[in-house]
C-alpha cells in the first residue's frame, strides 16, 4: 500500500503533461516545475485510485479522460487573487481614467464596458463594480458593465455564488464591506456579495488562447493580471493581441506587477508602470 502514491513522475511523464497544459492553457512548466506537478496531482492519483503517474497520464489523455484533463489543468493553474489586488490601477481608474470619461460629451449616454480577463474566483471583478458603484454615489453617474471570466469553470462557480470568507475580505475597507456585502446569520464566517454588486458582474468562462473571443461587442477597460506570466512570450503577444483586437479606440489595458509589453509587438503605448492604452 505505501508503494501507491510515492510514485515519482518521470520525466516522459511531466513532458506529456508540460505539453498538453501548454496547449490548452498556455502554462508553461519547465523541468523545475517537476516537483510541485508531482504534489499538485498526487491527489487525483488518489481519487482515480492509480497507482502510479503512468496511469494517471495513460488515463488522462486516453478516451476516457476527457473530464480528468479538466481536473489537471485546473490542478496546475495558479488562482491567486484579493479583493484591491495592486491598488494602484484602482487609483489610476478613480483619479485619472473616470474624470476624463465623464468629460467627455459623448461618453453621457454610452456604457462603459470593463472586463477582467482571468478573474478566478472574482475578487477583482467585483472591487471594479465596487469601485464604480463607489464612483456613481458621489459623482456624474456612469452606465456601466463588469465582465468576468476565466478558463476556469471551478473558480468561475465560486465567483458566482460570490462567498467568501471573512480572512479573504479583510483588505475591503469596512465601509464598503458594510454597504455592498451580506453576513451570513447561520456562519459568522462567511460574507457574500450583496444584490447590488452581484447584479453588476457576468460570469463566464473563457479560455485566452480562443483564436475568437466570444465576449460581446468591444471594452473600455480590460484587465488582465497575473495571467500571462505563466505564458511563453509568443503566447504573450498573441493573447495580448487579442485583447487589443477587443478594445475599443483610446481602451485601456491593465496587466499584473510582473508582466509587460517590452519586446511584444502590440499596438500599445505605455501609461505608466503595467498600465496601456490602444494606439491610435
Ligand atoms: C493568479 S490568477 C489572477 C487573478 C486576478 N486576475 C488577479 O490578478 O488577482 C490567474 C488566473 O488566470 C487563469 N488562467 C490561466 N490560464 C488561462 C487561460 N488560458 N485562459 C483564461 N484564464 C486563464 C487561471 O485559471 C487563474 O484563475
Amino acid at each position: 500500500m505505501l508503494a501507491i502514491h510515492q510514485e515519482s513522475l518521470s520525466s516522459s511523464d511531466f513532458e506529456r503533461i508540460a505539453a498538453y497544459v501548454f496547449c490548452r492553457a498556455g502554462l508553461r512548466l519547465t523541468d523545475n516545475k517537476r516537483s510541485m506537478v508531482e504534489g499538485r496531482l498526487r491527489h487525483r492519483l488518489k481519487a482515480l485510485k492509480l497507482a502510479t503517474f503512468e496511469a494517471y497520464t495513460d488515463y488522462v489523455f486516453g478516451p476516457q479522460g476527457q473530464l480528468e484533463s479538466v481536473y489537471l489543468v485546473e490542478s496546475l493553474t495558479t488562482h491567486k487573487t484579493h479583493f484591491f489586488r495592486e491598488q494602484q490601477h484602482f487609483d489610476y481608474l478613480r483619479q485619472h481614467y473616470l474624470p476624463l470619461w465623464v468629460d467627455r460629451p459623448n461618453n453621457a449616454s454610452r456604457t462603459l464596458k470593463v472586463w477582467s480577463a482571468g478573474c478566478s474566483t472574482g475578487e477583482e471583478a467585483y472591487s471594479l463594480a465596487m469601485l464604480l458603484l463607489e464612483w456613481n454615489q458621489y459623482h456624474q453617474k456612469i452606465k456601466f458593465e463588469v465582465y468576468a471570466t476565466d478558463i476556469s469553470r471551478a473558480v468561475v462557480v465560486k465567483a458566482v455564488n460570490g462567498l467568501y470568507r471573512e480572512a479573504e475580505v479583510s483588505d475591503v475597507p469596512l465601509a464598503l464591506r458594510q454597504k455592498y456585502f451580506l453576513r451570513s446569520v447561520a456562519n459568522t464566517n462567511v460574507v457574500k456579495m450583496g444584490p447590488e454588486l452581484q447584479s453588476c458582474v457576468s460570469f463566464g468562462t473563457l479560455n485566452l488562447l480562443n483564436d475568437h473571443y466570444t465576449l460581446p461587442g468591444r471594452f473600455d477597460i480590460i484587465f488582465c493580471r497575473n495571467v500571462l506570466i505563466y505564458f511563453d512570450r509568443p503566447t504573450e503577444e498573441k493573447v495580448i493581441n487579442q485583447l487589443c483586437r477587443k478594445l475599443k479606440p483610446q481602451g485601456h489595458l491593465f496587466l499584473g506587477h510582473s508582466e509587460s509589453i517590452t519586446g511584444l509587438n502590440v499596438p500599445l503605448d505605455t501609461l505608466g508602470a503595467t498600465t496601456y492604452k490602444l494606439k491610435g
